[in-house]
């Protein structure tokens, strides 16, 4: 998948997705308000964002607006993705007079992308809105391809809709205030679109990402190339199957297992760490099936062990249990669980009629049994 990118004077980057473009750029947050009226021309603005983000960026996000939009701020944290915070937003919006000539802007991470897109989805039968994710996860994967929604109790995003942005605005420089630990979750789904689709891209990621992460800032350029390369890959993928229905599957490589290791972590392992190891795993799983090159898991858990994050079940989570749960993963068709497993790093095994490969139990139990850590 090659998406064309230009390199404009500005120094930005565009990728074209659809109907709306991603911008890549350092600068781009002093400049939002300009880039959000040109994007999503509106009456009115409502932006809406967290109360981690909102001390360290709302400032210099409204700074470029020439009419302050209405600032709406949720709690942090997954537990708040949810109808209620739904049901709040909605209401404040509509105190706050918006109507069907009103934009929303969601300045966060996924969670915020997630809610604010899906506010902006049901507001009025839908308003346009403007991502500008604040986490490498938003950036690189949350915010695009247009799926927005909410968590219930019964399970994570099983309410929501289709709703694509007007426009991705993605400053890589805000990831200057982002927790060590969730860059590199961010890392290990960048390393994921290396192994499915380009493998020059893997090994890039694998040579430059520890000093990337020990000097973030002193690699503007690096974090505003992985972005990009990354939102290439993402938006490529996304623009060939809006839907879900064909080669998007390759994206969920690691995440059959890596969703059955987050939730029995109780969620305390972030997501892209339970994916870390999930890819570890099909790795392995392809490669006893003979649809994976040998060696394949060897190079991702040494690319992973480089950028710092983990390759093995954690201890406290038994094999039985780490297969079960792979069963309640919605992915889990009539019974049988299918895998989006690579033939080798930069290439999927499958076609565009069927990526998954089902793999016996059996097998997926002897897997779990051998990459566990010790103690
Ligand atoms: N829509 C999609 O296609 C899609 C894809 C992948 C994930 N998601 C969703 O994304 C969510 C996870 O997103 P996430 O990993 O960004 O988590 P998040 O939004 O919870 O952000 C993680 C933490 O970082 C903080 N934060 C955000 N930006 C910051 C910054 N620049 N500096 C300092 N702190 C900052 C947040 O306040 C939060 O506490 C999940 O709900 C997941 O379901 C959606
Ligand atoms: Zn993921």
């Amino acid at each position: 998948v090659t998406v064309p990118a230009s390199a404009p004077a500005s120094g930005r980057l565009e990728v074209p997705l659809g109907s709306y473009r991603i911008t890549i750029g350092a600068g781009v947050v002093g400049n939002l308000g300009a880039l959000v009226r040109e994007r999503a021309p509106a009456h009115r603005y409502a932006l809406i964002t967290d109360d981690v983000v909102a001390p360290l960026w709302l400032e210099r996000a409204l700074a470029s607006f020439a009419e302050r939009p209405t600032v709406h701020v949720v709690p942090a944290g997954e537990q708040h993705k949810s109808r209620e915070t739904w049901a709040a937003l909605t209401d404040e919006l509509l105190a706050a007079g918006h109507g069907r000539d009103s934009a929303v802007v969601a300045l966060g991470g996924g969670v915020v992308g997630d809610l604010a897109g899906f506010v902006a989805a049901t507001f009025m039968r839908g308003i346009p809105f403007v991502q500008v994710p604040t986490t490498l996860l938003a950036m690189i994967d949350a915010s695009i391809g247009g799926k927005t929604g909410v968590d219930t109790p019964a399970g994570k995003n099983l309410v929501g809709a289709f709703h694509q942005p007007a426009a991705v605005l993605v400053d890589p420089g805000m990831l200057a205030t982002l927790p060590d630990d969730q860059l590199r979750a961010g890392l290990a789904e960048a390393l994921k679109h290396g192994v499915v689709i380009d493998r020059d891209y893997f090994e890039w990621i694998a040579a430059r990402a520890p000093g990337m992460l020990a000097a973030p800032t002193e690699h503007a350029t690096e974090w505003v190339e992985l972005v990009h390369r990354s939102a290439r890959i993402k938006a490529g993928v996304v623009e060939r199957d809006e839907r879900e229905s064909g080669i998007r599957k390759i994206l969920n490589f690691g995440h059959t297992l890596g969703h059955a290791v987050e939730l029995l972590s109780g969620l305390t392992l972030l997501h892209g760490y339970a994916v870390a190891i999930g890819m570890v795993l099909e790795a392995e799983a392809g490669e006893r099936l003979g649809v994976t090159a040998a060696g394949t898991r060897a190079r991702i858990e040494e690319a992973l062990d480089r950028v710092g994050l983990p390759t093995r079940v954690p201890s406290s989570q038994p094999p039985a249990d780490v297969l079960a749960a792979t069963m309640l993963d919605k992915k889990a068709r009539a019974g049988a669980v299918e895998y989006a497993l690579p033939a080798a790093i930069g290439a999927m095994a499958g076609t565009e009629h069927g990526y998954g490969t089902r793999v016996p139990d059996a097998l997926v139990r002897s897997v779990l049994d051998e990459l566990r850590s010790a103690g």
